[in-house]
Order: structure tokens, then sequence, then C-alpha cells
């Protein structure tokens, strides 16, 4: 499917189907459809008027305009309340529309943005995130069908997005296209999770490291288990001695800032690529989903992939420790202590608390680049979906401010996250009788004594710890995220990387006109 923007007329635009959105307070046809509406001889207001469509949300209603235009189609797409309409509930209705398509034959799309005019809501925020709703929505994993499906969903060929003819169209172009390459790096980490763990291995995962390195111009480089050992990188290893496919450490490293020197963002995802929960073995029932304990490494990769294809001016590192969490007669044990690369020992009480070992690593590897800040991302507890549900995300760290940039940049991007606290009394239950550190707490406060223990491994740098356990699975269709692997985190992390990049640019700019001799 082509997406591309016109300011074509409504009532002019040749299309199988076109969407008019419909807020629910909205008794009379919206400005930007009366010309359509006339042109139809009033099938819109008519329709209005029998009460048959509400505008609530998600509603689609399509009717027949019988040759008097030359659209064949008009969909009548409930938008809600206007008060409560945002960039994701655009992004949801659009999602959900594409969805609702099939199986009528469209392959000419045209939609009227929906929430263009209303307050704080841009035309570019709004038609990317119709892109965003169209591409994420519309998902789908083939790559192990050898069939084509007889319900299988058709995809329009083209969409059209409507603008205003009094507004800019470069800027919105550029919105667009920025988000088709977000979008397809979310599409890029969706593909990595769902991927099995045969497929996606940490072996696999590097290689598309390498590709994203080579495709977007940074220096990617990937340790192994040698590596490692010179390193120090016991926790990591020691999780990695279950399995026969040989872990990986991923980095890659992208220096776009303006000024040399300048420290970078470091990103770290969890790179389990099947989780069994190693000698502590996890319950056969919906073990086969750990293939998605990867989830974080993937949106890591993701991310660098937008970082370097829009040239952002910063710095930018993501690490990826990768291995299978398996056991076997080599596995690590209950009880064993394990050396990690920041000197601390750590007694392993339980195998599957995993995550947290790989990542202590990964962390005290990110503190060598004295970084400006530290956001690692996790499917970290499942003890995150008890407390927050399946659709946020845990928040925990080190440094308010660095929080509130990450929560301003969630809140835009949909992916939302929810703080947990970070106190220091719940280090209490990680003290262990013959190391520095045990790998679990209690059962209660799960998701915090994990984040607690993480955060002996970041030093004093600005850290942010996010746990997706919840939001990077779906276990039901979302508006704009079919059944299964999300992508969540790849929008969140480029969202907040675009707006330190601008900030930075804002001071500078306002340095540089102190220093002018007036
Ligand atoms: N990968 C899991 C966490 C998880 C569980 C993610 C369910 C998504 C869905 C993690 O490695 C794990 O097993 N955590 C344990 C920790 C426990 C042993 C302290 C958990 O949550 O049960
Ligand atoms: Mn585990
Ligand atoms: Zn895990």
């Amino acid at each position: 499917m082509k997406i591309r923007l016109s300011q074509e007329a409504p009532q002019e635009i040749a299309a199988d189907l076109l969407v008019v959105p419909r807020f629910e307070a909205d008794a009379e046809v919206p400005p930007p459809a009366r010309a359509l509406d006339r042109a139809a001889k009033g099938l819109l207001s008519r329709l209005y008027a029998t009460g048959d469509v509400s505008g609530k949300l998600h509603e689609c209603c399509v009717v027949y305009t019988q040759g008097s235009v030359p659209c064949q189609r008009i969909m009548s797409l409930g938008c809600g309340k206007k008060e409560a309409f945002k960039l994701d509930t655009a992004r949801a209705v659009i999602g959900k529309m594409g969805r609702a398509l099939h199986p009528r034959k469209i392959s000419r799309l045209a939609i009227l943005p929906p929430g263009l005019g209303l307050p704080d809501l841009s035309p570019q925020h709004l038609a990317a995130a119709c892109v965003e709703g169209l591409r994420l929505g519309l998902y789908r994993f083939t790559e192990f069908k050898t069939k084509e499906e007889e319900n299988g969903r058709t995809v329009p060929e083209e969409c059209v997005l409507l603008l205003p003819a009094a507004e800019k169209l470069a800027p919105i172009q550029a919105a667009v296209e920025e988000s088709e390459i977000v979008c397809e790096a979310v599409l890029l980490a969706r593909d990595l999770i769902t991927r099995p763990g045969c497929s996606s291995t940490p072996t696999a995962l590097a290689e598309v490291a390498l590709e994203v390195g080579r495709l977007a111009k940074m220096s990617c480089t990937v340790l192994d288990r040698a590596d490692m050992e010179k390193l120090g990188m016991g926790a990591l290893l020691g999780v990695a001695r279950g399995s026969q496919e040989p872990p990986k450490f991923i980095i890659l490293e992208y220096r776009g800032a303006r000024r040399k020197g300048e420290k970078p963002v470091v990103l770290v995802g969890k790179g389990i690529t099947f989780d069994s929960g190693g000698l502590s073995l996890k319950p056969a029932a919906s073990m086969e989903q750990m293939k998605y304990d990867m989830a974080g490494g993937a949106a890591v990769l993701a991310t660098m992939q937008v970082v370097g294809r829009l040239k952002l001016p910063l710095n930018v590192v993501g690490l990826v420790p990768a291995t299978e969490n398996l056991p076997s007669g080599t596995a690590y044990k209950p009880g064993d202590v394990l050396r990690s690369l920041s000197g601390q020992t750590i007694e392993v009480l339980n195998t599957d608390a995993e995550g947290r070992l790989i990542l202590a690593d990964a962390l005290a590897y990110a503190c060598r680049y004295k970084p400006a800040a530290i956001l690692d991302i996790a499917t970290l507890t499942g003890a995150c979906i008890v407390a927050l549900g399946d659709n946020l995300i845990g928040m925990l760290g080190s440094d308010e401010a660095l929080q509130e940039e990450v929560r301003r940049a969630a809140d835009f991007s949909g992916e939302r996250v929810w703080p947990l606290p970070l106190w220091e009394e719940f280090s209490e239950q990680l003290k262990s009788d013959i190391a520095d550190w045990k790998n679990v707490g209690s059962r209660a406060a799960g998701t915090i004594t994990a984040g607690m223990f993480l955060s002996k491994f970041v030093q004093s740098y600005p850290w942010v710890h996010l746990d997706i356990a919840g939001p990077a699975w779906a276990e039901k269709e979302k508006p704009y995220v079919p059944k299964g692997a999300s992508g969540v985190g790849v929008r969140l992390f480029v969202e907040f990387l675009k707006r330190r990049a601008s900030s930075q640019a804002a001071a500078g700019a306002t340095k540089t006109q102190t220093k002018k001799p007036t």
C-alpha cells in the first residue's frame, strides 16, 4: 500500500472508499465534508438524520454514492467524543478501520484525517497518526504460511490522505515520510519477536544488528563468548551456560551529535531469545510465548535503525545482551554465584530471574560510555502485568527529570508509562548471605525488586528502566496492534530522542545568540 497526500476536494476524488470522520456530538456534516455532501445530494446529512450512525468510537458505516460523486463509497467513521479525542485516538480509529475494510474490495482508499482543526493537534501529527494506524494496524506475519489464506486480508493498493487546500503540504509530507521510517522499524521489531526461538536466535539478532549498522551507517560490534569472558561478563555468561546457541553482546554506536565528545544516550534491551526459566523451569502452559522475551532487544535494534535513517543530531548507543535461558547439564544452578562485569557478585536463587542478570552486565557496560542517560527496556517481570495490566509500561528510575522526559514522550507516542517507586527499603530483600546480592526478593513487589536489582549496576548515571512484560505482547488484538507482538518501545524511544535532539538544538541556539557581540 502506497500512502500519499493530496489536496483534491473530497467531492472530486476518485476512490473506492472515502472515509469521513464523525464525532458523537456532530449533528451536522462537518465543514471539510460539506461540499462532498452537497455533491452527493445530501447522502451524509440524510444518513446522520436517520440516527443510524452516532459517531461513537470505532463505528464504521458504509454507504454507496450511486454515481453522484467520483468515489464509490463513503464511510462514516466514528471518532467518539471530541473532548476525549487525542492523537492516539486517531491512530486507533484509523487502525481498526483499516482492518474493517476487509472483505470489501478497496483498492483506492481516501481518508479525511480525523481531528483536523481540533486544538493542539497539528496536521503533521494527525497525518503521521493515520500512517501509524494503517501501517501498524494492517500488519500480518506470513513468513511461515505456505498457502494464500482463503480469508486473507486484502489491503488497498493506495491510500490518499486528503488535506485542506489551505495547508502547506511540505511539512506534512516530511512528517509522513518520517512516520513511514518509524513504522518500518516497528514492524521489523514485530517480525523479530514473532519469529520463533529457533529462528530469532542471538546469532540472528546479531546479523540484523550488523545489517542495521551497514544500512544506517553506524558501527556495529558483536561480542561472542570469548570476548565476554575476557571482559568478565559473568552474569550474562552464567545465563548462557545452559544453551547450545552462542550468546551475543550486540553494540551499535551512532554518532550524530553536532558537538564533538557529546555524551551518548545508551539504550539497553533485554534479548532473551527464549526463556524456559532454566532449571527453575516454567510451567508448560504458555511457555511458547517466551519467545517474546527479546522484545526489549528488538525495540532497541529497531530504534537504532530509525536513529540512523533520520540522522538524528545525537550520539546514541544501543546494547543488546542476547542469549537463551535453557536447562541442561551445563546450565547454571540455583545457588550458583556469578561474578558480574561490575565486579559485584550475585547469588542466583532462581534461574528464571535471568533478565536482570544479563541486564546487570549490559548496564555496567553502558556506564563505560559515561552516558548522558541510560534507558533500559525489558520484558522483565510477570509481576508488572499483575500490577499494571497489559497496556502499560512500568517505569522505574533514579532520576526524576529523566522520568518526566520519558513520560512526556510516552504520552505523545501512545506507548504510555506508569511509575513505580524505587525506594531504598526494597534493597533489603536483595541482600545475600554469601554474595553481594541475590537475584530475587520475596514474592511481593516483584517489579520493584527487579528494578532495585538493576539499580545496583548503573552507578550514578541518570537511568530509567521500562518493564514491557505487559504491552510487548497483545493476547487480544488492539486497535492498531494485531494479536501478538506489538513492537512497543520503538515509537516511545524515537519520540524521546527526537525531543532530546530538538531541545539540545534550542539550547545550542540560545548559547550562540548570547555569545554574539552586540
Ligand atoms: N521473562 C520473564 C518475565 C515475563 C513473564 C515476561 C511473563 C512476560 C510475561 C522473566 O524472565 C521471569 O521469568 N521473571 C520471573 C521473576 C521471578 C522468578 C522473580 C517472573 O516474573 O515470574
Ligand atoms: Mn525468566
Ligand atoms: Zn525472561
